[in-house]
Order: C-alpha cells, then structure tokens, then sequence
C-alpha cells in the first residue's frame, strides 16, 4: 500500500512544481477526455465564471469572477483557483488505494459499475444544486452520488432494491457519525476472527457483530466482512488476513474522511439511503431539487450474480431478489420488453417527484444483447421527452478500460418542463 504524504506537492498522482498565475485556473492532471472538459467548461458557466481557455486545454484564463471562494470550494476538474488549491484538490489527497478515483471511502466494496465520483461532483454543480438542496438518486449503487453530495453539503435521497447497495452506501457515508464507537468495537471484533486464547466461548465473529446495538457501527462491521469475504473470493486471499487489513483501511479512511471535513471546515449534505424500488419512490410530488442517477444499462451487468455470494451472506434469497431488479428477469426479447417498461415506469417516477423546472441527469449507454445492440440512450430519451421532460445536453462519454463490454455511454441531461 501507498503511502499518502499531507503535503501538496509530494502527491504521486499529480504533476506539481510551478503556480498557476494569478488569474487563472489550472485544470487537475487526471482531466484527459474531452467529455471531462466540456464538462469542466459546464461547471465554470454554472457557477457564473466568464472564462476563456488557453495553453493546450489545461489552463482557463478569468476573464470576470464574482466570488473565487465559491469555485474554490466547489469546483471538480480544478486544482488550483487564482493560485490557491482547490477543496477537491485536497479531498483527493486523502486516497487509501492506488486508483485516483477511490479517495476518502468510496474504495469500501468492489461494486461494478460505478460511477467516477470527479463526475458527479461536477454534475451536482452543473444543475445547480447548493448546500441543503435535496438530490435524488433512485439506483444509488455503491453510493458515489451519496458521497459526494455529502461533501458539497447537499443532502442524498439515495434508493436501490439491493440491500448491499444500501449498506454500502450507507457505511461510506454515515460511519463518520460513529467513529469513536467503530474503534471501541474493534478489539472485541476481532479477537473473535482466529480461535486463541483470549476467545475460548466459542463465539464466532458474527456473533461479536450481532451484539453490536448501534446500527451504524453494526453496519460497518457487516460490510468489513463483506469486503473481506470477497478479496477471499475473488482474489483467493485468507480471510481472518483480509478481514484484518480491511477493517484497518475502512478505520483510516473514515479517520481521512473526519480530518479532511475539520481542515476544509466541510458543512456536510444529511443522507437518508434505503431499500427501494425506483418504479414507486417512496418521496412526495415535487419534493426534489435534482436527480443525478445510472439506470442498470438494459442487459448490461447482471448484478444479481455479480454480487451473490454478498447477498448470500446478507440471508437473501436470490431467485427471490432476482424478481424485483430492472434488467435480469426473463430471456431474449422478454428480457428487453421487461427492461423498456421498468425504465419507462422509474422515468414516469423521476418525473413525479423532480420539481419544475429542476434538472435530471441519466448516465446510460446501449448494450449489446444476442449479438445486437440495444438502443437504450434513444429509448430513454424518446420516452423521457415524451411524458415532458427537454433533453437540454447529451455528452459522449468514452468507458476507459480493456475489458470493458461498452465502449460508450451518454451523460443526459433533462429539465423538467412545466411552471417554477
Ligand atoms: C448502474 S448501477 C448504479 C451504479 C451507481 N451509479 C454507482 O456509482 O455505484 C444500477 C443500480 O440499479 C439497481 N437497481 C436495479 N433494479 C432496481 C429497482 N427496481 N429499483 C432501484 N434500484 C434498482 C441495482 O441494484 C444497481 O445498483
């Protein structure tokens, strides 16, 4: 494992040396795509900054800036405004892996799908949200919309029908109220993970976590055996041995996490994640100010099999489960009838609760499925059109990795029509 240095200059991940001047902005190293530029030009325009790009894309020159402090604590794509680093700068300093994008506690689970949390930070800036609006997010996944709304002090209404999207999202998010509670907890927790000495009543590790009556605590000692069970699994490491250094890293990132909030003085987003079903949410008419969101793409992952021994370990029944998630029931056209009207009825609920004209982002891309390609990003947007939401952007977004099944997804952005 890496070790993270605090100071600025020594990060590994990012080229330092010579400030930006005075009246610039300097986009950070990992921006290589030019979906993340245009994306980075969005957020500047939303945040009301005249600005005009030189030297090879990666400096933005001010030509008229209201309050710097704002885009200093909120910007995605920078590194440093008007010569002084950015809070994302700093938040992403706090990395416990080797990947850029698994800062704070967004590495806890390797879930599938994710999406790149820089993104989202910029989305959330894009359609305008501020500090105690209310984002939604009805297939919250492993939580990156949560955590990042979290960071930017808007507060998550974050949905999914797996419980194991639940409890992670939940333990990357919430764990920072529980801290002090999480470390009491650790040595009466392990202790339990080898017979010895000190453990000679039998109890296993389960049972140690079962005694625990705090939820949040409880919950993120569910999810280091999760995490442990599935390095056992996919990468054939033992498990008392992964249990241990995971729970150890889960500790310091959410150590990271707290240390950051104080430094950068953070007010942070409230988050109310649960079990749900993104074809009837559970939210009134009209309550949210914006939806930041990825569908299941049509066939694309079966995340039912993906995470099963997970889920298994939670005591689902998976046939049972398998009945309620878009996009794994039935075969061959079924397959995709089924698909199209799940995601019809969640567009008709995003509509319900979005409030006039607030905006909806859908990450989504075409999959193939029996050797054709399936046109979920044209379904989507016929169908989001047609019950009066306005496609108002549609960015092509390249899917960097070898093995990936898709090539390309699209980053639609929709404004609900209707009177304010
Ligand atoms: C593409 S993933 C979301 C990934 C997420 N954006 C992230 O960063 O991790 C789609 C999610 O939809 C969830 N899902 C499937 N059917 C659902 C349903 N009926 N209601 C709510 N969520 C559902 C799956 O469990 C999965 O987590």
């Amino acid at each position: 494992m890496l070790q993270r240095a605090e100071d600025l200059d020594s990060f590994w991940a990012y080229r330092t040396g010579e400030l930006p001047q005075d009246n610039q902005l300097l986009l950070l190293d990992n921006v290589q795509f030019i979906y993340e530029l245009a994306l980075a030009q969005l957020e500047l325009q939303s945040l009301g900054v005249n600005f005009e790009v030189t030297n090879s894309l990666r400096e933005f020159k001010l030509l008229e800036l209201k309050d710097e402090e704002v885009l200093r604590r909120k910007l995605a794509y920078f590194k440093f405004v008007k010569g002084k680093p950015t809070d994302y700068f700093q938040i992403i300093q706090k990395n416990r892996t080797r990947s850029v994008n698994q800062y704070l506690t967004h590495w806890i689970y390797p879930y599938k799908g994710k999406f790149h949390p820089q993104m989202i930070r910029a989305l959330l800036n894009i359609i305008g949200l501020k500090q105690g609006d209310i984002v939604l997010d009805p297939f919250i996944g492993s939580g990156t919309t949560a955590l990042e709304a979290q960071l930017l002090g808007i507060n998550c209404v974050g949905i999914d029908i797996s419980p194991l999207c639940v409890l992670q999202s939940r333990v990357k998010t919430e764990s920072i109220e529980a801290l002090p509670q999480i470390r009491e907890w650790k040595e009466e927790v392990t202790k339990r993970i080898r017979p010895s000495l000190f453990n000679l009543d039998g109890k296993t590790i389960e049972d140690a976590i079962n005694l625990i009556s705090d939820e949040k605590v409880r919950d993120f000692y569910r999810m280091a055996k999760l995490v442990a069970i599935s390095d056992n699994a996919r990468r054939g490491r033992e498990f008392a041995t992964a249990f241990l250094k995971n729970l150890e890293l889960m500790i310091s990132s959410v150590l990271d996490y707290a240390e950051i909030v104080k430094k950068l003085n953070l007010k942070l987003g409230k988050m109310d994640i649960k079990a749900g079903d993104s074809r009837a949410l559970p939210l009134g008419k009209e309550s949210i100010d914006g939806i930041v969101t990825s569908p299941p793409y049509s066939i694309a992952l079966d995340y039912v099999s993906n995470d099963a021994h997970a889920l298994k370990e939670l005591g689902y029944n998976l046939s049972e489960i398998r009945e309620e998630f878009i996009g794994v029931r039935g075969k061959g056209q079924t397959r995709i009838d089924l698909y199209n009207e799940d995601m019809k009825k969640s567009l008709e609920e995003m509509f319900r609760v979005l409030k006039p004209k607030k905006y909806a982002v859908i990450v989504i891309g075409n999959a193939t499925y029996l050797g054709q390609e399936i046109k979920t990003v044209e379904f989507t947007i016929d169908y989001a059109e047609k019950i009066g939401f306005k496609l108002v952007k549609n960015i092509d977004k390249i899917i960097f990795g070898l093995y990936n099944v898709m090539q390309k997804e699209n980053i639609l952005i929709f404004q609900k029509e209707g009177m304010p």
